[in-house]
């Protein structure tokens, strides 16, 4: 897989890795860097357990995976093994390299949506709000240049949808996984699935579903319109989500993604023509 990582983030977090090793007694099994955003290695613990010690690099996203890992227990998601939170490192328990793409995409919508009900719980007090995560997007979104390549009509309901959400106290209070797409579902050695690479926040269950629309289009090519259509109404059916509320955030989610790349140096156009396709069948 090829690594998202600037060659310098990779070095450093190739640096904390080892020296963790090191550390915890850990046996590397393979040279090989699974991970696309951070650094995972296949090890073994001094007892011989099968593991992988992850380090991430040091984004907002990342800050509570060990946190919400914990508090998980392994329901529904990867085991912890060892942390050390102020490197981002984890150690979990080893899954099978198989994850939920290779089920039929509206398969897998029904098998994330049957995670929710374990991963929803309440949150920690540790976590950050989700309104607080959006509520920052509000003013440079509104200040975005009507000249833009978003069109406006799209921003303004994305301002519409986060004001009421920001405001509403059924935003916060669930600790939400808030990345959970097919990569980041793998099999356990029952066979279960489960989840990993949590990016945790304090939040609403209708904020989850969004990443299962943008992910994974490759394989919808000439009808992606009823591919987003019928993942959206199996998670939501699935999960017993409302579905107004749940195409509110998802609104939220593709308008912040775009408008990301917009204002991020490097934009990549074909990413952000991706959200507003994205966006357009969901409302349709
Ligand atoms: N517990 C695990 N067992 C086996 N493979 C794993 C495990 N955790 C992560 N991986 C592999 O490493 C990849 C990257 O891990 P992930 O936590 O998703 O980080 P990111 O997507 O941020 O790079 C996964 O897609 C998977 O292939
Ligand atoms: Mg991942």
């Amino acid at each position: 897989m090829t690594s998202a990582l600037s060659p310098e983030t990779a070095r450093r977090l190739d640096a904390v890795s080892r020296a963790l090793r090191k550390q915890w007694g850990l046996r590397t099994e393979s040279d090989e860097v699974w991970g696309h955003h951070s650094h995972v290695v296949p090890v073994r613990t001094d007892e011989g357990i099968p593991a992988v010690l992850k380090v991430a690099a040091e984004d907002q996203e990342t800050e509570h995976e060990a946190l919400a890992l914990q508090h998980w227990g392994g329901r529904g998601a990867v085991r912890l093994l060892r942390a050390d939170p102020r490197r981002r490192a984890v150690l979990l328990e080893r899954l099978e390299r198989r994850d939920l793409s290779e089920e039929w995409d509206v398969r897998a919508c029904e098998e994330v949506a049957g995670l929710y009900r374990l991963l929803h719980v309440p949150a920690p007090p540790q976590l950050l709000p989700l309104t607080a995560y959006v509520g920052r997007f509000v003013d440079p979104l509104a200040g975005l240049p009507r000249d833009a390549p978003l069109p406006r009509r799209m921003v303004e309901q994305c301002l519409a949808h986060l004001r009421d959400l920001v405001a509403d106290d059924a935003s916060t209070g669930t600790m939400v996984h808030g990345d959970l797409h097919y990569e980041n579902v793998l099999a356990d050695r029952t066979g279960e699935w489960v989840a990993i690479d949590p990016h945790a926040m304090s939040g609403d269950p209708h904020w989850e579903p969004a990443p299962l629309l943008w992910n994974r289009l490759d394989e919808a090519r000439g009808d992606l319109r009823r591919t987003v259509r019928v993942r959206f109404e199996t998670v939501v059916d699935a999960a017993g989500l409302d579905e107004d509320r749940a195409r509110a955030w998802a609104v939220v989610r593709l308008v912040l993604n775009a408008f990301r790349a917009v204002r991020s140096d490097g934009s990549d156009p074909a990413y952000v023509t991706r959200m507003l396709t994205v966006l357009k069948a969901v409302q349709s």
